[in-house]
């Protein structure tokens, strides 16, 4: 093997940045040739394909977002797209790929390694929402970024004598809302893998409230309930003001936490390792502290299992 090439895809997550960086170095000191593909598998089909360099990466492993850009694409969903962007990769003389990327670039990924083209996959997301792995590449600095704002809703909601629920990303898994809202303190946390009563939320409202406590913050999935409607339905039944906020794609940003920047670049430095050794259609993870591969097939059946204990943790600290 003589050329690799990289490409990340779907949402961005912080530490795709340093995984890039990982990969497109240690391929350079095993004396691979690494091409760049901007934009995912959309970059791929339209041959938006650089050479990059020690240079190319240089500078980059405190960035969040990906300096190779991201998309989604239509096209490679099919098998006829697919066959033709492995195609391209053959006009390249790009013999082995690693996709940074959640399930939908797994997929992709999974369908190169069929058309003959070796393929390893990074599973990087926000989201946390892959079973095979404790983590994915970007969870643990979006973490950050809720516990930053539920510390500062807290000192508002504590001003005012006001509940807040605080809607969170994560697509279908609630890793974020539970892991924000246990290590942020939050009253509440409302998760899609476990059902929530209104009743309960009223009445921790309600005991806080005869104690004296002036915040109460519940950490909501998004998908799970419409915020302004729990909210209105809170504050009608205690009397308690409720206000909304909305995290959105500030939790996709900002400087990679530290263990996004470790898992991203020991993940991206292992991904070239496995090219090398000639392997295919593998993901890379992380369990039980170490990394470790599974097909990905396997690695993209499961949804994440939620951690029921963790749960249980915050509804019964949260007092
Ligand atoms: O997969 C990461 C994620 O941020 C989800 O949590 C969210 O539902 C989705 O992406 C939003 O995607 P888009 O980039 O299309 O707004």
């Amino acid at each position: 093997m003589k050329v690799i090439g990289i490409l990340t895809s779907g949402g961005d997550a912080p530490g795709m940045n340093p995984a890039i960086r990982a990969v497109v170095r240690t391929a350079l000191a095993n004396g691979l040739r690494v091409k760049g593909i901007r934009n995912g598998y959309d970059g791929l089909m339209k041959g938006d394909i650089y050479e990059m360099n020690v240079s190319s990466v240089a500078d980059i492993i405190h960035k969040g977002g990906t300096i190779l850009g991201t998309a989604r694409s239509l096209e490679f969903k099919e098998l006829e797209g697919r066959k033709r962007g492995a195609q391209i990769l053959r006009d390249y003389g790009i013999e082995g790929l690693i996709v940074i990327g959640g399930d939908g670039s797994f997929k992709g990924a999974k369908g190169l390694s069929d058309l003959g083209i070796n393929t390893i996959a990074i599973p990087g997301t926000i989201d946390n929402d892959m079973n095979y792995t404790d983590y994915t590449i970007g969870f643990f600095t979006a973490i950050e970024t809720v516990i930053d704002a539920i510390g500062k809703l807290r000192d508002t909601s504590s001003s005012h004598g006001r509940a807040i629920v605080i809607e969170v990303m994560g697509r279908n898994c609630g890793d974020i809302a539970l892991y924000a809202g246990l290590a942020g303190g939050a009253e509440s946390i409302i998760v899609p893998e476990h059902e929530f009563s209104m009743d309960e939320i009223i009445t921790k409202v309600e005991r806080g409230k005869k104690r004296g406590k002036l915040h109460h913050l519940i950490t909501l999935a998004e998908g799970v309930g419409n915020p302004y409607k729990i909210a209105e339905e809170l504050e009608e039944k205690t009397g308690v003001e409720t206000k909304v906020t909305v995290l959105g794609h500030v939790q996709r940003g900002g400087t990679p936490a530290a263990p996004d920047r470790l898992l991203g670049t020991t993940m991206g430095a292992r991904a070239v390792e496995l090219l090398l050794e000639g392997k295919t259609n593998l993901a890379i993870g992380y369990s039980n502290g170490k990394l470790i591969e599974e097909d990905i097939e396997v690695a993209i059946q499961e949804k994440s299992k939620f951690k029921e204990e963790l749960y249980e943790l915050a509804n019964n600290l949260s007092q």
